[in-house]
């Protein structure tokens, strides 16, 4: 089956990102989020980016306006039913993302892969919640998603070879690299990036270095582009915490507790540049 209209479920950071990538790439994108104002705000979003790449020259102004017109923003989950491919990027909260797969697996065909942009949730569990595990996939794309080279395809354990290498596809179609992982928490990425970034967090509770120092130390150290707790800020503290609450009950390791700054952090409020507010102020 010819893939040429996609659903990707959720308007926020990563889906308008995973949106804009498809369009950009010349499929037809149905984007869904359960309130208008979700959609217009990531439209909007998606408007901005499209504009870095034509004053870089990397699109022309026709192309962002192609883009653009490729997507049909919806707030009716049904509507996914015409998709011949649809990638969930719905709030890290395993309950949003069952209820999602549920709905999914009524509304779109049969032969349709489901593929989830998880950062961190079982592919596995997630195939299991529908009648077609063996199309159910895990397809991790990193923020910013326009830019950022990498695409995480995890395998659960019902994924066929037909479905994986129908998303690797996919992936060099979008002008991605597609790194094959198998299903385990956090998969390599999170399960790698995530106790280093809170590790960093433990070091500015006990008073080691300041935000700024730790992160002067992974830029000019390791040639990070971001040092860890600018990155966190950016990802989002809430993500963080969920990503490490996923490891820890996963994996069972005590090594993965949430640093408690960070858990302090997100109770308050402070989810890092979004909120206005994290490591840094915005
Ligand atoms: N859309 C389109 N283009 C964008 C963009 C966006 N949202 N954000 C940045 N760009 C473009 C810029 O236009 C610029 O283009 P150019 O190279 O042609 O000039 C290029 O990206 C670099 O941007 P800037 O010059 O504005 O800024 P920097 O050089 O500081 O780079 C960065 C910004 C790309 C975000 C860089 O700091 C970086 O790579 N940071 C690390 C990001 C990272 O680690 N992401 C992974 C997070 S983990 C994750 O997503 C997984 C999840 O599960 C938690």
């Amino acid at each position: 089956m010819s893939i040429e209209r996609v659903g990707v479920v959720g308007a926020g950071t990563m889906g308008n990102g995973i949106a804009h990538v498809f369009a950009r790439s010349g499929f037809g994108v149905i984007l869904c989020d359960v309130e208008q104002r979700f959609l217009d705000r990531g439209m909007e979003t998606m408007g901005k980016n499209l504009d870095r790449e034509v004053a870089k020259n990397k699109i022309s102004a026709a192309d962002k306006a192609a883009a653009l017109g490729r997507i049909e923003p919806v707030t009716d989950r049904a509507k996914l039913e015409a998709c011949d491919f649809v990638i969930e990027a719905a709030t890290e909260k395993f309950e949003i993302k069952a209820q999602v797969f549920r709905d999914l697996d009524k509304a779109c065909r049969p032969e349709v892969i489901l593929a989830s942009n998880t950062s961190s949730i079982s592919i596995t569990k997630l195939g299991a919640l529908t009648k077609r595990a063996d199309k159910v996939i895990g397809m991790h794309f990193f923020n910013p998603v326009p830019v950022m080279k990498l695409v995480e395809v995890i395998r659960g354990l019902a994924t066929t070879d037909e479905s994986f290498h129908t998303v690797r596809d996919l992936a060099v179609k979008l002008e991605k690299t597609p790194v094959e992982v198998n299903d385990a928490p956090g998969f390599v990425s999170n399960r790698v990036l995530m106790p280093l970034l809170n590790e960093a967090m433990f070091a500015v509770m006990e008073g080691v270095a300041t935000p700024e120092a730790v992160d002067e130390v992974f830029k000019l150290g390791m040639a990070h582009p971001m040092g860890p707790l600018t990155l966190a800020d950016f990802i989002g503290l809430d993500v963080c915490l969920d990503i490490m609450r996923v490891l820890l009950d996963g994996l069972g390791d005590p090594k993965y507790r949430p640093c408690p700054l960070l858990i302090k952090m997100v109770d308050a409020g402070w989810l890092g540049r979004k909120s206005g507010r994290g490591f840094y102020k915005y």
